[in-house]
Formats: structure tokens, sequence, C-alpha cells
């Protein structure tokens, strides 16, 4: 069983999956008032500081939305994103967000790698899947990086954003199709 209490600290190259922090706050406020954040994923929009407070104090130190891990994603010691895996039954489904002062190089594709690599190693997960509003052409280009297969057809009112279901692409990921890490790394 996962436990997501304490997840554990992932580092690849620059960058470090940890638990969260209280002073990540103002980070998470900051990202997740970006157009990209908030127009890709389910974040509250708009977004206050209570909703930094409220996620902190779900997120760390207890279990979270039942038995499910999620990391800051750190690099250079500053908070650069967040990162979820939905566990159940043995498969992980991704969640993530980079802040925007960290896009662009590479960070949400190592992230993500970690993650895969975790709930394969230790997370018991025999598949990963992933998806995302249709359109998001950055987030899909990052789990082909890491080796989804991307399903061909979007799946029709797949997700609900703000109360809105709509089209999601989707994808999986076996252990087999994880990419070596040294493919990946600056
Ligand atoms: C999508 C997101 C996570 C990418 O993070 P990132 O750290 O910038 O990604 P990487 O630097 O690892 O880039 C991975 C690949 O995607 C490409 N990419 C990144 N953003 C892109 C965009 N907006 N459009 C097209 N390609 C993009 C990169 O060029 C790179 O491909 P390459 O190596 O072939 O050049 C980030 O832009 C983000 O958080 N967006 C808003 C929230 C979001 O979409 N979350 C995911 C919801 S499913």
């Amino acid at each position: 069983m996962v436990d997501a209490r304490v997840p554990p600290v992932l580092t690849a190259g620059p960058v470090t999956l940890r638990p969260h922090r209280l002073d990540d706050r103002d980070d998470i406020v900051e990202a997740c008032r970006d157009e990209a954040t908030w127009t890709w994923t389910t974040v509250p929009h708009p977004y206050e500081p209570e909703h930094a407070d409220e996620y902190l104090a779900r997120t760390i130190g207890s279990a979270v939305d039942g038995e499910w891990p999620r990391w800051a994603i750190d690099v250079d010691g500053r908070f650069a994103g967040n990162f979820g895996l939905r566990v159940v039954d043995g498969r992980a489904d991704v969640g993530y967000f980079v802040a925007p002062w960290a896009r662009g190089r590479g960070v949400g594709t190592l992230a993500l790698w970690l993650a895969c690599d975790w709930a394969f190693r230790d997370g018991g997960c025999e598949v990963v899947t992933w998806n995302a509003l249709v359109g998001n052409e950055g987030s899909r280009r990052m789990v082909e990086k890491v080796g989804f297969h991307v399903h061909r057809d979007a799946s029709r009112r797949y997700v609900v954003q703000r109360g809105e279901r709509r089209d999601a692409w989707t994808a999986d990921l076996l252990p087999e199709d994880l990419v070596s890490v040294g493919a990946l790394l600056p």
C-alpha cells in the first residue's frame, strides 16, 4: 500500500520531487494565477491565497484524497511546480503543472519521469495514465518524450473543469515503455 503521508524525495539532474512546505505558498499562488496553469488544469480560478492555504493544509503531513502522493517540484531550492499521482488499483494517473519561471528547460519531463519510475518501482503500479484537455500540446509532447502511448482519438467529455465537461487526450505508459532517464538529462 502506498503511504501518501510522506512522499519520498526523488532527484534526477536539476529536478527534485519533495514534500510541500508552508513557504511554497506564495509561489503556488503566483503559479496558479498564470494563464496557462488555469487554462489547462482544474485549479480554482480566480486563485486566491486561501486556496493555497487550504491545499497545503490538506497536503502536508496527511494522506490526501485517500492514498495518493503529491510532490512539490523543486529546482535550485525554489518551488517549481506541483506533481500528483492518483493511485487506484495499480494504476497511477498523473496530474501536474510547472511554474512559469521553470518552464521550457526539461523540468516537467524529468518530474514526470521521476514520478513514473517511482510508481513502477515502489508504488506497486502496473500502468501510469495521463489525460489533458484537447489542445494541450506542451503536456502531450512531455508525455511522449517519457514514452507514453497517446491514444489516437480524444475521449469525449472525459474531464470536468470548473463545472464544464470537456474532451481530453489520453495516454498510457507500461514499465517497459519508460525511456532511460539518461535520454532526458541535460
Ligand atoms: C505543460 C508543462 C507542464 C510543460 O512543462 P515544461 O517543464 O515547460 O516542459 P519541458 O521543458 O519538459 O518540455 C517538454 C517538451 O514539450 C515541449 N513544449 C513545452 N511547452 C510546449 C508548448 N506550450 N507547446 C508545444 N510544445 C511545448 C518542449 O519543447 C519539449 O519538447 P522538445 O524537447 O521536443 O523541445 C507546462 O508548460 C505547464 O505547466 N503548463 C500549464 C499547466 C499544464 O498544462 N499542466 C498539464 C495538464 S495535463
